[in-house]
């Protein structure tokens, strides 16, 4: 085992969604090089969180009638078992709403605050007077006092790109009761961010960040730094600040403390000492992989926290760029904004592992999913030359040689070769060149491919006398195999298990030293891959494309506290819904979706068959016979199970609560509802 005592980890996801795939270029790329961090030896743990605070799951919660804790228990163990199943292998997995989070939050607070780094003045910001809090820019919608558009989100216009405080959006109105807002004063708390200039320019330029993001700090260093504001007023849903009745962290505030809280749970689980890795004069290193998207808060605040109170600061931030899927920013409507779960209902994770690190690199480019070149990359690649090694090589050596490989490696150099290898790949690992490390990979087994080709073994095989021979050929090739598969381990983990198994030789080490198999008996070869299914890919697309159609049709009941306040249509709009009475005449379930039923209903003067989301409200045998409101002449929609020809109208926030609407027993069906 090396000295190096590496502790490393992810953004924390937001408690108030589920895991999509561009969540998951950071959580598998963290994954893959905490993975060839301990496959080397190295004494390394990965610690993660769900980011639970802030007014957006405080509000979710409220419109799902739970508390803000069930919510959080919820999507965590959701979370986890994305993550899991993805193969995402967190030593730690924990909440930002759990004490270590609080004592940590409130030790660095205090000790900023006593060291003279935190400041509070009275500052006056918009107001639901309905809802009686105080309303987050997200919160706040009206039109752009510089370009008039209209809908806008009070911190900046997305037609026009401008910037601005909500004060000045023309007609704002609250997003979560529809009411104007009011000005209203309110004391807040201040994280003296200027304080920390000096400290900033040099760890900025101290070699913790990469080129590009360097450059971005640069300019905002040149900007000045300008307090921070870490408080927000009841009601909120986080810590209180313990001098502060009424007023809580801001969520920025304890997310990255989650880091520290995270690895303390995992102290406590293992006896593992806290200090080694968070003391000022720590000598382990600490990474933070991240998005592009909160370098300022990872670069800046955090450093400036841990610094101000006494903890060592990061060894480096590590961000990368956005995914967009074929080219494009992911869409619900294009079925590209896909949830892990989606995912995992179709295809195998590790695919998608592979494409991601055949992609990523060292910088914040952003990379794209594009479907085609995935199946490409993962049919020529994984199936087609690494897996096909051993299966062009197994069938020989079980049949012939019961499973025993040779007594000698038949091309010394050759495998010396792939040994030598190992440098230059775990340098593109360390630098997280991911993509430069698949490239070597897979020359390497072009290589092994040539080797097979140039011996021929189905000819050999076929010739008196040359037993010897085929088992010198094959056997290299499966020694070759070993070794391709252990330089994938971090990339692939489950089909590395998987070939452990086949070798029968134990954990596949980081090649270093590697030794080929001889006179090794290995067990039978079982298919490790198969090639990416193109109508997998459509299921996906169109199964993404159906969670839009459940938001869509499923909007929260207005009368619920918090339901947000649709856009007004005029009445003309209105009129030309052709609202009916309908019967419903059938109700099934739909073989491969777990949210919609299939109903034939009879209008007056026709049957339609609509699909509906209200699976996890309604049994079929429940609705068989009962009336429903439908909108008779929305276009019809062709879908994965077959065409939707109009709309059930449903109301509630979802799950078990969704109510479709009922007229009055004794309506006759067709009835036009004016
Ligand atoms: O941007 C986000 O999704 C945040 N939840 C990330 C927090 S990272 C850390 F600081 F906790
Ligand atoms: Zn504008």
């Amino acid at each position: 085992m090396s000295d190096r005592k590496i502790l490393v980890t992810s953004a924390l996801p937001y408690a108030n969604g589920p895991i999509h795939l561009g969540h998951l270029v950071e959580y598998i790329q963290t994954d893959i090089w905490v993975r060839f961090q301990k496959q080397r030896g190295n004494r390394c743990y990965f610690v993660c969180a769900d980011d639970t605070h802030g007014t957006p799951i405080m509000l979710r919660a409220d419109r799902e009638g739970i508390t803000p804790e069930q919510l959080i228990a919820k999507v965590g163990v959701e979370h986890l078992a994305d993550f899991t199943e993805f193969g995402v292998a967190f030593d730690n997995y924990h909440s930002t709403h759990s004490p270590e989070n609080q004592f940590f939050s409130e030790l660095i607070y205090t000790r900023l605050r006593d060291a003279g780094h935190i400041s509070s003045h009275t500052i006056t910001q918009a107001y639901d007077p309905v809802k009686e809090m105080f309303l987050p820019d997200r919160f706040i919608v009206g039109d752009c006092p510089k370009c008039g558009a209209a809908k806008q989100y009070g911190d900046g216009c997305e037609v026009c790109g401008a910037t601005y405080s909500p004060t000045e959006l023309k007609n704002a109105v609250s997003a979560i009761s529809g009411e104007k807002p009011i000005e209203k004063d309110s004391v807040h708390y201040f994280f003296n961010l200027a304080d920390f200039t000096d400290m900033l320019t040099a760890w900025t330029n101290g070699g913790h960040l990469q080129a590009e993001v360097c450059n971005k700090l640069a300019e905002w260093l040149a900007g000045g730094l300008r307090q921070w504001d870490i408080s927000r007023d009841a009601p909120y849903f986080g810590f209180e600040i313990p001098d502060a009745p009424g007023k809580y962290f801001y969520v920025w505030l304890d997310a990255p403390i989650g880091y520290m809280a995270s690895f303390k749970n995992l102290c406590t689980k293992q006896a593992l000492d806290f200090d080694e890795f968070w003391a000022q004069d720590s000598t382990a290193e600490l990474y933070h992989f991240i998005g592009k998207d909160i370098i300022y808060f990872h670069a800046l605040f955090w450093p400036a926290m841990l610094s101000g109170a006494g903890f060592r600061t990061p060894s480096a931030i590590f961000a990368h760029g956005f995914l967009t899927v074929n080219g494009e920013k992911m869409s619900k409507s294009r079925g590209t904004f896909i949830t892990a779960r989606t995912y995992l209902e179709h295809l195998n994770p590790e695919y998608l592992r592979y494409y991601f690190a055949a992609k990523l690199s060292a910088g914040v480019d952003d990379i794209d999913l594009n479907f085609d070149d995935f199946s490409q990359r993962v049919n020529s690649d994984l199936v087609g030359k690494v897996v096909n090694i051993a299966s062009r090589c197994s069938g020989f050596i079980s049949k012939r040689f019961a499973n025993q490989l040779s007594a000698d490696c038949a091309e010394p150099a050759l495998f010396q070769d792939f040994v030598t290898a190992h440098t230059h790949i775990a340098e593109f690992y360390e630098h997280r060149e991911f993509g430069k490390a698949m490239r070597e990979i897979m020359a390497l087994a072009d290589k092994a491919n040539q080797y097979i080709d140039d011996k021929k073994p189905w000819l050999v095989a076929k010739q008196d006398g040359m037993d010897t021979e085929l088992q010198a050929i094959c056997s290299m090739g499966i020694n070759l195999f070993g070794l391709l598969v252990a330089y994938l381990k971090p990339v692939l983990p489950r089909l590395a298990q998987q070939a452990e198994q086949f070798l029968n030789a134990g954990e596949l080490a980081w090649p270093s030293a590697a030794q080929p198999l001889l006179q090794h008996t290995i067990n039978d070869f079982q298919p490790l891959m198969t090639r990416v299914d193109a109508d997998k890919i459509a299921a996906i697309v169109e199964a993404s494309k159906e969670n839009l159609e459940k938001t869509a049709e499923i909007k929260p009941a207005a009368s619920k506290k918090f339901a947000p306040i649709a856009d007004t249509i005029g009445f003309d709009d209105f009129a030309k819904l052709d609202l009916r009475i309908a019967k419903i005449l059938a109700a099934q379930h739909v073989e491969g979706s777990d949210k919609l039923l299939q109903l034939t209903v009879d209008i007056g003067d026709e049957t339609r068959t609509i699909f509906s989301g209200i699976k996890s409200a309604y049994a079929p045998e429940d609705l068989i016979g009962k009336l429903t409101l439908v909108i008779a002449n929305l276009a019809p929609r062709k879908m994965r199970f077959g065409t939707s020809e109009g709309m059930v109208l449903a109301a509630g926030p979802g799950d078990k609560e969704i109510w479709i609407l009922s007229p009055e027993a004794g309506a006759v069906a067709g009835l036009q509802v004016k």
